[in-house]
């Protein structure tokens, strides 16, 4: 036997035992006389004094080691003489007198140091990712990780959900990413798929009684990364028989309950706060807000054309808009501090940012252009009070809302009004549709899969064929995004950690989809012939949802990366620095597989 006990805990209680540890060299102080080694396994450290007087051999095989050596020790638990206990430790106020050490593996000189895992560049962090999982915190986010899916998985059993696998080489399911392909060699020029997500699977596991579905599945997509997105990720996938969009909200309530309950032993409230699309588009600038603070967006087009501002007349003129938000406390901003403000707002994608500084009146370079009641009533609908500073952007709709909305986050991280804490908020009644211009098609908001809203579903099915080229086209564009989908989004802190629908459940109303989408029935067929089949032949009604294990996992950690709670997660350029995926092959595995790269790259 190694060990018997764990070095995190080791507590006053043990004074006296007799105890054996192994585990990692985190420190070692060599006082001439007594060493000291911080002694490390995946629990925490415990301090090991060796002094000759005990041991003469193990005192003699303690100079010899160096950081992240292997080794196990045996000996006495004692209290650490007073004045040398560390109160930050759980095991500081004891040590373990050893009587015996022995090395079981040496390590080399290390690439980074151990402890500041900030200051390592992540290149290396990532290409040595077994020696930076060592450290405490990447242990902790994965040990919390473990600790989510268990409870998830048994709530989820609890509730009579089954947990069926799904295929992983397979055919492209449409979640608007690019696929990975894998090449498959009885069947030359034929390849497989890796899923963006089960959905096709799941849903026809409706078709099949199963009734209620749930996997911690793994998704793939080729898109482009960021600090929330992977290449490869982990959703914890949903589907349920005979259900509406509350029944679905509700299960996933109850399981984010039981989640904060038994993880971080926090109470959230539900039901958790509902927003229409519409609505939050028009108050926060996106799809996914953050409610932990305020400064909303409020519109203020109506009331900048009582002014002369000729950027805020023609935006609204040509269709636009002016929207505004209110920068609390920020009139003591300097010239030069407004003009950072205007470049970030740029980069954002604006043309310009106006401002009015509310301080003795109104200070601002477009003040001129407005009579002073009419200032009077921007601030007003903006709640701006003497030194507040109110930000204008004026533009198409989709650029205020893309530029305000990030201006919002900027603005309330540096103002410090965002609470501790978390704030779940569930957006629902997204567009059905929406008309992509430089392909000149529509694509949906979610994907194929979901269902109109009951009454838009007549409506859709009623459409005969539907010819973008023919006149009257435009004129109807609005009322394809005027549909409603029965679809659902939920948001945690700003982060959309999940989304689903209530599915199309009849043949012809998805063959109408895909119509609609431009799909012609071939490409249906070829691609989805299976899926169609299957409504065929008595499909219930249902609908279901994805959670982002990941990002829920960061949320709950509060890492600031899925990076972070991943085991082994990809760069940037969706490579593993550690085993050097990807990677070319051998000719002859080509060959095998009847391909041939161009070598132009
Ligand atoms: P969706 O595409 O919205 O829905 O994905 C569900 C959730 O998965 C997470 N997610 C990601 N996490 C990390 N890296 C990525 N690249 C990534 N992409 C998505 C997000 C997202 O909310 N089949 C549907 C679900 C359904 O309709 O039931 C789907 O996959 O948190
Ligand atoms: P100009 O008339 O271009 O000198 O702009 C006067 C002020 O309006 C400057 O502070 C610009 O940053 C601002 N501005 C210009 N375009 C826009 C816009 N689209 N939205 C908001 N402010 C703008």
């Amino acid at each position: 036997m190694f060990r018997d006990r764990w070095c995190g805990d080791i507590r006053e209680s043990d004074i006296g035992r007799e105890v054996n540890l192994a585990g990692w060299v985190l420190r070692k102080r060599d006082h001439g006389g007594l060493i000291f080694v911080d002694l490390r396994d995946r629990s925490g450290v415990t301090q090991v004094v060796l002094d000759p007087d005990v041991s003469e051999e193990a005192h003699r095989l303690a100079r010899c080691l160096h950081r992240e050596f292997v080794i196990v020790v045996s000996g006495e638990v004692r209290r650490r003489p007073e004045g040398t206990e560390n109160f930050n430790l759980p095991t500081g106020m004891v040590e373990l007198q050893a009587d015996k050490l022995t090395i079981l593996n040496e390590a080399a000189p290390l690439p980074f140091p151990m402890e500041e895992a900030a200051e390592t560049a992540e290149s290396l962090r990532l290409k040595y990712r077994y020696l930076d999982l060592r450290r405490p915190n990447l242990h902790h986010n994965l040990i919390t990780r473990h600790r989510i899916a268990k409870v998830l998985r048994d709530y989820l059993d609890e509730h009579g959900f089954l947990e069926v696998e799904t295929p992983i080489l397979t055919k492209s399911t449409p979640e608007g990413a690019r696929d990975y392909l894998v090449p498959s060699r009885p069947n030359p020029g034929n390849f497989y798929a890796l899923p963006q997500s089960p959905q096709l699977f799941k849903q026809i596991l409706m078709v099949s009684g199963l009734d209620r579905y749930f996997q911690i599945a793994r998704c793939f997509r080729d898109e482009d990364l960021r600090a929330d997105r992977q290449p490869e990720f982990t959703q914890v996938d949903i589907e349920m028989s005979f259900v509406e969009r509350g029944d679905v909200i509700a299960i996933v309530e109850g399981m984010a309950k039981r989640l904060f309950r038994d993880i971080l032993d926090i109470e959230i409230e539900i039901p958790f706060e509902r927003l229409s699309f519409k609505e939050s588009m028009e108050r926060f600038g996106n799809d996914k807000p953050d409610l932990r603070f305020g400064l909303e967006l409020k519109d203020m087009s109506d009331i900048v054309v009582e002014g002369r501002f000729k950027v805020f007349l023609d935006a609204v003129q040509f269709g636009g808009r002016v929207k505004a938000i209110n920068g609390e406390g920020m009139a003591r901003l300097s010239r030069k501090e407004i003009d950072l403000l205007t470049e970030e707002a740029n980069s954002f994608g604006a043309k310009g940012l106006a401002w009015v500084k509310v301080k003795n009146g109104f200070e601002s370079p477009i003040a001129k252009f407005f009579p002073e009641e009419v200032l009077r009533q921007m601030a007003e609908r903006l709640g701006a009070s003497e030194g507040d500073l109110m930000l204008f952007i004026a533009d198409k709709g989709d650029v205020v809302h893309d530029v305000l909305s990030r201006m919002r986050l900027k603005l309330g991280q540096r103002l410090g009004l965002i609470k501790t804490g978390f704030k779940f908020v569930w957006v629902i009644d997204h567009p059905l549709l929406e008309w992509d211009e430089g392909e000149r098609r529509f694509a949906t908001v979610h994907h194929p899969f979901t269902s109109p809203a009951d009454e838009d579903v007549d409506k859709l099915l009623s459409l005969d064929t539907i010819d973008i080229n023919d006149e009257t086209f435009t004129s109807r564009l609005s009322f394809f995004t005027s549909l409603q989908a029965k679809a659902y989004d939920i948001v945690l802190n700003g982060c959309e950690i999940g989304g689903g629908s209530i599915r199309i459940h009849r043949g012809d109303l998805q063959k109408k989809m895909f119509e609609v989408l431009r799909i012609s029935e071939d490409e249906a067929r070829a691609k989805f012939g299976f899926l169609l089949d299957a409504l065929g032949y008595g499909a219930p009604p249902h609908g279901g949802i994805a959670l982002g294990l990941d990002r829920l996992v960061m949320l709950m950690v509060g890492a600031h990366s899925i990076r972070d709670v991943i085991a082994f997660p990809k760069t940037q350029k969706a490579a593993c620095f550690m085993s050097g995926a990807p990677s070319t092959v051998e000719q002859k595995q080509l060959r095998e597989l009847h391909l041939k790269t161009t070598g132009f790259f």
